[in-house]
């Protein structure tokens, strides 16, 4: 059995506080604004929570409606519509649509160098890949806007300049805007500030836009972002050393965790290492994992 997950945004995220916005360099954030006076009534709320429950496993509890109401109110304007029950009529029909919906209703909060009391473990994970395997496979499930798995990709180089192009990260998130901010690489002075110093000066770099700083490009190549709803098939044809989804699971009900953790742990290679965000940790020994420490999760043998 699992316990159950809390259900409330997580600490140690410097940017658990900000709006729920997807923050990126101009021209490729999409921010979410307005939409006060577009009233949602408990019919078209229970239609949202109904669709976000199936399409992505999003838990919208009741005291959720207001921000529903705030996120989905901006699609609604976005598409020019007036009105809650406009836009179901459209998210019923086009199934694309309800993925947009369900991206712009998950939290995005994110920051590099986040839980970083994880980071021993994830060293010990990589150096026991690279000596039992010619590549060492990471998933970051539900990276956001990518500062996850940059932060993983420039911890490897950091600790292990040339096996570095031994190491691949694979780096997935639902939201479409998450993911665009993510390839673009490219990050405020306040988000690369929770770099420490000397890794900023080395893979940090200030961009031509005043404010802004982009990531090293060797960097970035070592990561491929790519859109993926958890609750969908997933694509890796190779099983993974290290997978992390950190807050990302204390959005989905039990069963939806539950059977997530199963698939995790299929996915696994044995003494593959799974990472949960600190407010996420599941009891020792739960589907074939065993606790190591500081929510980090080993698969024993099979
Ligand atoms: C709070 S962020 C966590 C980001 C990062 N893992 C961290 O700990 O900083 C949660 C992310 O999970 C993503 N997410 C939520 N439901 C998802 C689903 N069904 N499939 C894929 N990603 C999902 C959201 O889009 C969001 O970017």
């Amino acid at each position: 059995m699992l316990a159950p997950l809390e259900t409330s945004e997580p600490s140690g995220s410097r940017a658990a506080s900000r709006p729920a916005t997807v923050r990126g360099p101009r021209g490729t954030a999409a921010s979410i604004t307005g939409g006060q006076d577009l009233t949602l009534d408990p019919a078209d709320f229970t239609e949202i929570q109904a669709l976000a429950r199936a399409r992505a496993g999003l838990n919208l509890t009741a005291e959720k409606a207001g921000v529903v109401q705030f996120r989905v109110a901006t699609r609604v304007r976005a598409l020019g519509m007036s009105s809650f029950r406009e836009y179901l009529e459209r998210a019923r029909r086009d199934p694309d649509e309800v993925s947009s919906l369900v991206g712009a209703l998950a939290n995005n909060n994110t920051s590099f160098f986040r839980e970083s009391e994880q980071h021993p473990l994830l060293r010990a994970a990589v150096a026991q890949g690279l000596r039992t395997c010619s590549d060492v496979r990471i998933w970051s499930a539900g990276c956001s806007t990518g500062e996850e798995p940059l932060t993983l990709a420039m911890l490897v180089r950091a600790w292990n300049p040339t096996a570095a192009g031994r190491v691949r990260i694979l780096a997935t998130d639902l939201s479409r805007e998450a993911v665009a901010v993510a390839r673009g690489g490219r990050y405020t002075d306040e988000q690369v500030g929770a770099i420490p110093a000397e890794l900023r000066a080395r893979f940090a770099s200030p961009a031509a836009d005043h404010g802004w700083f982009d990531i090293a490009p060797e960097v970035r190549r070592s990561v491929r972002f790519a859109r993926l709803n958890l609750m969908d098939p997933w694509p890796m044809r190779r099983r993974l050393h290290v997978i992390f989804c950190r807050n990302v699971m204390i959005y989905f009900d039990r069963a939806t965790q539950r059977r997530l953790v199963g698939r995790f742990c299929n996915a696994l290679e044995p003494g593959g290492y799974l990472f949960l965000g600190q407010a996420e940790a599941l009891p020792p020994a739960t589907n074939g994992l065993a606790y190591l420490d500081q929510a980090v999760y080993r698969k024993v043998d099979e």
